[in-house]
């Protein structure tokens, strides 16, 4: 399939033809590929030796390492959720499982041959401001204590903007965080409804203004397409939307719909979720969109976007397209370059920072009029959206 789907995808816009086609071959289910190793890697076989092992054998000359810490707790429950996390209303749970977190930070650094160097700590969900102010500078301690961290290390985590507190993101500023991830999956108040995910633009804006407030270097966010009652012309207003906040990544997930794996998203009605060629179109539409906004940009200005080629992944409604925040660094920076370059190559350089013509990696020219910030509201937004002034 993925020879296939590439060469396709290589030669250019697909025909409606091919399309149809694919979707009659492949348009079913398929494995959803989101990490490496892949959960199904994880057999009997990797045990507490192989795993022990394993860390023994990491070398502090081989470059710095990268830790990843689940916090598997939401205050909500959205509909479409494929994550691993459970609704948890008392704060006994959180502050275990802290407990224990610290236990295993130190448990790992203990089967370590040597003292090794972080260059990437990222905290996924769930969503890790469930924990307390305190707990999150608790865990960022204890990392440092037992681990190097390195300079210009990247500290980020999954956030959901609407149980967001001031408190929070300053304990995580202290302990070093510099990074963030939003989630905001669709700005349509109707199609928060659809997904049990009320989700006001202004709580976004709040989250985003909060943590550049407080010194976020990177800020990511969340979208998804296929989503029910989403519409192309809705995904556009969401990409416009999303880039008036200047985020400085947007990640666009392909909604994954698995019933059979996550029972809640059986309340989800079905009739109502995009066909397989709807999705095809939404996910061209904001590869276009989003290709044509960065050639359009100043080179210093462009943010780095990364997609899969997704024609084959957007027509099965049961996969989604490896988003960029999946590109989880096993190691190092370099590793997570060469995968987004293997995932789409770089296009050519502009030729001037200043006036940037559409550059030659831009497939497609674009008559669309960006949008413009939604200024005067909060007064970060026109002093940050790199996105407008690129649009002068
Ligand atoms: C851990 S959550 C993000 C942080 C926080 N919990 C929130 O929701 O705001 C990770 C992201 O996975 C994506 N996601 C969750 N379930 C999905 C699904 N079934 N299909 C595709 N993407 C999904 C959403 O975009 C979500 O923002
Ligand atoms: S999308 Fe985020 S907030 Fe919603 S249930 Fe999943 S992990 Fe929790």
């Amino acid at each position: 399939m993925a020879t296939q789907t590439a060469r396709i995808v290589e030669n250019g816009p697909v025909s409606g033809d091919s399309i149809d086609r694919l979707i009659t071959t492949y348009g079913g289910r398929a494995p959803r590929y989101t990490s490496y190793p892949t959960a199904l890697q994880f057999t009997p076989d990797v045990a507490a030796a192989q795993y022990g092992a394993w860390l023994k054998g990491l070398k502090r000359e081989s470059g710095p390492v990268s830790a990843y810490l689940h916090i598997p707790f939401c205050e909500r429950m959205c509909w479409y959720c494929g994550c691993n996390t459970a609704v948890v209303n008392r704060r006994g749970p959180i502050a275990d499982y802290v407990g224990r977190l610290l236990g295993e930070i130190d448990l790992v650094a203990g089967a370590l041959g040597e003292r090794l160097e972080i260059g990437n700590i990222h905290f996924g969900g769930g969503t890790p401001n469930m924990l307390a102010p305190d707990e999150i500078g608790l865990i960022l301690a204890r990392l440092a204590e037992r681990f190097d961290i390195a300079p210009g290390a990247e500290i980020a985590a999954e956030i959901d903007p609407c149980t967001l507190t001031e408190e929070w993101v300053k304990a995580a500023a202290r302990g070093g965080m510099n990074r963030a991830s939003l989630g905001v999956q669709d700005f349509d108040p109707d199609v928060q409804k659809a997904i049990n995910r009320i989700q006001p633009y202004e709580t976004t804006a709040r989250a985003v203004e909060l943590l550049r407030a407080a010194g976020a270097q990177s800020l990511n966010m969340d979208l998804i397409y296929g989503l029910p009652r989403q519409t192309l012309a809705g995904l556009e207003k969401n990409i416009d939307m999303a880039l008036a906040l200047g985020p400085d990544r947007l990640s666009l997930f392909g909604y994954a719909h698995v019933p059979w794996m996550k029972a809640h998203q059986k309340l989800i009605r079905e009739d109502e979720l995009p066909a397989a060629r709807l999705r095809h179109a939404m996910q061209r539409r904001a590869a276009d969109l989003l290709e044509a906004t960065v050639c359009a940009m100043p080179c210093s200005a462009a943010p780095p976007i990364f997609w899969r080629s997704a024609a084959g992944a957007a027509l099965a409604s049961t996969i989604s397209p490896v988003p960029t925040t999946a590109l989880r660094p096993q190691r190092s920076r370099a590793g997570c370059a060469a995968i987004s370059r293997a995932i789409r190559p770089t296009p050519p350089p502009c030729s001037s920072a200043s006036a940037p013509p559409p550059s030659a990696g831009c497939r497609r020219a674009t008559s669309r009029t960006p949008p413009p910030c939604r200024s005067g509201a909060k007064s970060w937004r026109a002093a940050n959206c790199r996105w407008r002034a690129a649009w002068r």
